[in-house]
């Protein structure tokens, strides 16, 4: 899988592609991602990429034309299944969305920055708009970077064991039940009893019985579903 990143600001979004399971995922090379600075495409020598926008209203808006000429040349050297646009007036990303885009191989990734983009941008290039969530992040870098986490760990290979993505929250609509480790017990607080008779199938038992009170208690929304 190819992601390119347009953003205006490169240095803020590397720092997760460079630890841990994303970092094995591109050392691997099962995911390529590359990051395009978008001043790159400034219309002049200042850097210029954004403007007032028309009919008044604080806040800049970045301009098509830069955008355009990112796209348009990364467009020129392969096919993209899909150009995304990260903003928070968009569907939230879900463990569907990302399970179905982890099947891509070129994707693109717009960061909105300011009052976002011009809507032109989003009318002629953009294939799919996503937020993280119903909150304003200063951009749309964080989100990208978490959209790429969510996706690259679901490439076959990636994670080590290749069931553990299938146990994730979410997989199955329900959050996942409480996990321990060693000690068996704690300052007086022991383990579950049943985690420690070795009798898997009521462990599967108890633990499908935990997420679904968990889920009912935490997120009862899933559960509508
Ligand atoms: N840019 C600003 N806020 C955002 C959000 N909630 N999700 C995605 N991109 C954003």
């Amino acid at each position: 899988m190819r992601i390119d990143i347009i953003t205006v600001s490169p240095e803020l979004i590397k720092s997760p592609f460079e630890y841990s399971i994303i970092k094995r995922a591109i050392d691997k090379n099962l995911a390529e991602v590359h990051f395009h600075d978008l001043r790159t495409y400034a219309l002049n020598d200042y850097g210029k990429i954004d403007d007032y926008q028309f009919g008044g209203g604080a806040g800049m808006v970045l301009m098509i034309e830069p955008i355009d000429k990112c796209i348009s040349k990364l467009k020129s050297e392969r096919d993209y299944d899909e150009i995304i646009y990260m903003t928070p007036d968009a569907p939230t990303l879900n463990q569907r969305t990302a399970n179905t885009l982890s099947l891509n191989e070129n994707m693109i990734i717009l960061c909105g920055h300011y009052k976002g983009v011009d809507q032109r941008v989003r009318d002629l290039f953009i294939t799919k708009e996503i937020s993280i969530g119903d909150y304003v992040l200063s951009g749309g870098e964080l989100g990208a970077a978490v959209l790429c986490d969510s996706i690259i760990r679901l490439i076959p290979g990636v994670l080590g064991d290749e069931t553990s993505a299938l146990t994730d929250s979410f997989q199955d609509d329900l959050l996942s039940p409480p996990v321990y480790t060693r000690p068996a017990e704690y300052k007086g607080l022991k383990v579950p009893e049943i985690l420690l008779s070795g009798n898997f199938p009521k462990i599967d038992e108890w633990r499908n019985d935990q997420a679904y009170e968990h889920t009912k208690k935490i997120r009862p929304d899933l559960l509508e579903d």
